[in-house]
């Protein structure tokens, strides 16, 4: 008797453990079994899509990829389940691309600047100065000349553009001196992301770029590794850059926002419904993006002011901007080969 009940209990583990086997990676196990209709749904499969980013999550890329999670398992009535990995706890910067190629996360939200080491005329993004308002970055990516282009050539590499996420315009830092003029920057060294143009852009100004990865950025400004950094707001509060600087110049010199980017064969080989119920969660979520990002940038300025670790927050006057940009406009012509003159013309065009 005892001998049975073993042996029976061996046969129910044995097919037990070949059904965890047989559903692969992209699947999970059911809840806990409580009987009833609710529970037959839950053991059904679910499909898991990973999100990889880098940020922290009270920033507009966290905020997003939490709301997405949200609405895409509520459109796709549970059958996906949307994994949120932030602050670089599953990738860093430099190996989230081909992760998604070999369908290790399904989904990541890489700053453009990023994209660019794939794909060089992704840079267009990074020129100084090249979009007076997040608008703007908005028509360019809904034009076929821009925005249609970029998201093609994705396709070459096992990609699929599926969104353009705002996060807003980047501030410089320094640890010693106020940055108020071109001269200002001469042999300080500043982080930059990996990006040809963003080294440019440091050189052009005779500082001396150092490419790192976003999760290294506070510990090299603490340790003095480098002088100063680049980025939006909200990347410099939840990360407390500030605390590590003591001048910040709010000069809105550069746009950074993400290239919402899948797995094409995986996002093609979705049951149709999954793909309708991901794509309108997808939608919402760039829309909410896009109407709060600046909000979420200018609570970041309020609580920086508020922390009081900074000797002096200063606006880049009109005299200034000139200043910077006249520094930095080479940019644009030793870029022209790399990115394509059409694409630069179509910026300028919109700049203008
Ligand atoms: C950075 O590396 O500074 C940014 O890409 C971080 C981010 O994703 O906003």
């Amino acid at each position: 008797m005892k001998f049975k009940k073993v042996t029976l209990l061996v046969v129910v583990m044995l097919l037990v453990g070949s059904l965890v086997a047989g559903c692969g990676a992209r699947s999970e196990q059911p809840a806990a079994d409580n009987g009833g209709e609710g529970d037959k749904a839950a053991k059904q499969e679910k499909i898991v899509i990973k999100f990889s980013h880098v940020v922290a999550e009270n920033t507009p890329k966290g905020q997003a990829a939490v709301m997405f999670e949200e609405k895409a398992e509520e459109y796709t009535d549970g059958k996906v389940d949307v994994q949120v990995f932030p602050n670089s706890q599953l990738y860093n910067d430099n190996d989230v691309l081909s992760a998604i190629q070999q369908n290790n996360v399904q989904m990541a939200a890489p700053a453009t600047s990023k994209v660019s080491k794939l794909f060089p005329e992704w840079t267009i993004f990074d020129f100084p100065f090249a979009f007076p308002s997040t608008e703007k970055v908005q028509e360019a990516m809904e034009s076929p000349e821009i925005g249609g282009k970029l998201f093609n050539m994705l396709k070459d590499k096992q990609l699929l553009g599926l969104a353009m996420w705002d996060n807003g315009f980047k501030q410089m830092s320094l640890d010693d001196q106020p940055l108020y003029m071109p001269k200002d920057f001469e042999g300080k060294s500043f982080r930059v992301m990996s990006s040809e143009v963003l080294e440019a852009q440091f050189k052009a100004l005779n500082a001396n770029p150092t490419p790192m990865p976003f999760s290294e950025v506070y510990s090299a400004l603490e340790q003095g590794v480098i002088d100063g950094q680049e980025n939006t707001l909200s990347n410099i509060y939840s990360k407390k850059f500030h605390e590590v600087q003591k001048y910040m110049t709010l000069s809105n010199h550069g746009y950074l926002g993400y290239a919402v980017i899948t797995n094409s064969e995986f996002w093609e080989g979705l049951p149709e419904d999954v793909r309708a119920g991901l794509e309108k969660a997808l939608d919402e979520t760039t829309q909410w993006v896009r109407d709060n990002g600046e909000r979420i940038n200018g609570e970041a300025l309020d609580k920086i002011k508020a922390d009081g670790t900074l000797e002096e927050i200063h606006e880049l006057t009109p005299d200034e901007k000139k200043a910077w940009m006249e520094a930095t406009d080479k940019v644009y012509d030793d870029f022209e080969d790399i990115v394509g003159s059409d694409l630069i013309e179509a910026v300028k065009a919109l700049r203008d």
